[in-house]
């Protein structure tokens, strides 16, 4: 069987002049969790698309806030209020210049990717989609970027599109071609797969949509802690991101949206602070951004994700870009050497994620030995049914790289998929 070896940088990794080593031995003192010991192991951390460590500094803020300035935001005049005030929307500056939007008020504070997804799908869904209308997706969505568009789609009588994807797991580029019409309202696509590690052309795909004046969403969940995005770069309509994937807390995301289409829009949810007056005849709506965030927002994830945010820049992501694809690169060749395993994902431009199956051995299995190995990775569907169907597998083992990764965790896989091989045949 013959593996694809990861041949390219992910976009955003400068080609010319190599950027700096990653200090690895550094960067993991500042991750607490990696000096534990799991089954009398040193702990190897592989399941970083699932979720991310979290470097002391996020830790730090997130305690120091519930410690010192613990308050709600926008609604007091002491002291308090105003300093977690301040300090939450200090942070949006921090996810604007992260994602170099144009304006703050075009991020949106969301619980994650899902929620900014589902933001988008019932609040530009219910203004823009109507019977027989189309949404076009791809076939390697996350089911996050599925399940709304199926909702959306039977509540209005409209109709899910699927562009298809090849044997490596790539993007098929003339089918979505294809697949766009004059009743397309929406595309949205995973800039980096969860599941096969693929990333996606999304600038391609946004240029065409674009010529035909249909907007696109893009799933970032993946893509931010591994690739520098630039949404006016990319001028996409949406972007999406959860902060637990990039170093920060849980219960906290983004959503980036072009001002005029996030102004011209619905509310997603009622509630405090996204109105600017109510009586019972008629409310009228608060401004961007806060007519999207209903409620007290996660202050203190807000400001954790911040500091993650302050974490992930100073390391410097083409810096951590192309330590993770040497790495990806160094596993995809180690894991050649293991007779029966089966890579699932080879695309030409990959990043994070090296998901296999092996023969004889179901994932779970493959888990569960590497867990007695003190090696984390992820097994089952990843939330990615119709991937799994694709390649006729029920489900995948997932190993996928952070920031403080090493070659010695690569070894450490490698040996326990050896044992595997062993007990399995
Ligand atoms: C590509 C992709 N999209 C969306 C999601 C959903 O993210 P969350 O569960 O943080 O909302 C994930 C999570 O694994 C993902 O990998």
């Amino acid at each position: 069987m013959s593996i694809q070896p990861v041949t390219r940088l992910p976009r955003g990794t400068p080609q010319a002049a190599s950027p700096p080593r990653l200090n690895v031995a550094r960067i993991r003192e500042d991750f607490p969790i990696l000096r534990q010991k799991i089954h009398g192991k040193p702990l190897v951390y592989l399941d970083n698309a699932a979720t991310a460590q979290k470097p002391q500094v996020v830790l730090d803020v997130v305690n120091r806030f519930y410690k010192t300035e613990n308050s709600n935001v926008h609604r007091g005049v002491h002291w308090l209020s105003q300093k977690a005030t301040e300090d939450y929307e200090a942070a949006r500056v921090k996810v604007q210049r992260f994602l170099n939007a144009a304006q703050a008020r075009e991020i949106i504070f969301v619980r994650g990717t899902t929620e900014g997804i589902n933001l988008v799908a019932q609040s530009f869904g219910r203004a823009h989609v109507r019977a027989g209308d189309e949404i076009v997706i791809s076939h390697m969505e996350h089911h996050s970027n599925i399940v709304p568009w199926q909702i959306l789609c039977e509540e209005k009588g409209a109709v899910l599109r699927v562009v298809p994807i090849s044997d490596r797991g790539e993007f098929l580029f003339e089918e979505y071609e294809k697949l766009l019409n004059e009743r397309t309202r929406l595309v949205s696509v995973v800039h980096l797969s969860n599941s096969l590690g693929t990333i996606n052309p999304v600038r391609k795909i946004i240029e065409l949509a674009h010529s035909k004046n249909i907007p696109v969403l893009v799933d970032g969940a993946q893509a931010v802690p591994h690739i520098n995005v630039d949404v006016q770069e990319l001028d996409c309509d949406f972007y999406t991101f959860s902060g637990h994937k990039l170093y920060g807390p849980t219960g906290i995301g983004v959503l980036y949206g072009k001002a005029g289409l996030l102004e011209a829009m619905p509310p997603y949810q009622g509630g405090g602070d996204m109105i600017s007056s109510v009586t019972f005849e008629k409310t009228t709506y608060n401004v961007l951004p806060h007519k999207f965030e209903a409620g007290t927002p996660h202050i203190a994830g807000v400001i954790g994700l911040g500091a993650a945010l302050d974490y992930l820049t100073a390391a410097g992501l083409d810096t951590v870009a192309a330590h993770e694809h040497q790495l990806l690169q160094y596993a995809t060749e180690a894991v050649q050497d293991i007779a029966g395993l089966r890579l699932i994902g080879t695309a030409r431009e990959k990043a994070g994620v090296l998901a296999f199956v092996m023969d004889n051995a179901h994932p779970h299995d493959i888990g569960q030995i590497l867990d007695q190995e003190g090696v984390a990775i992820r097994t089952g569907h990843h939330c990615c049914q119709p991937v799994m169907d694709r390649f006729g597998v029920p489900a995948t083992a997932r190993a996928s790289l952070g920031i403080y990764n090493t070659k010695e965790d690569i070894d450490a896989l490698v040996a326990g998929l050896h044992k595997v091989k062993e007990m399995f045949g």
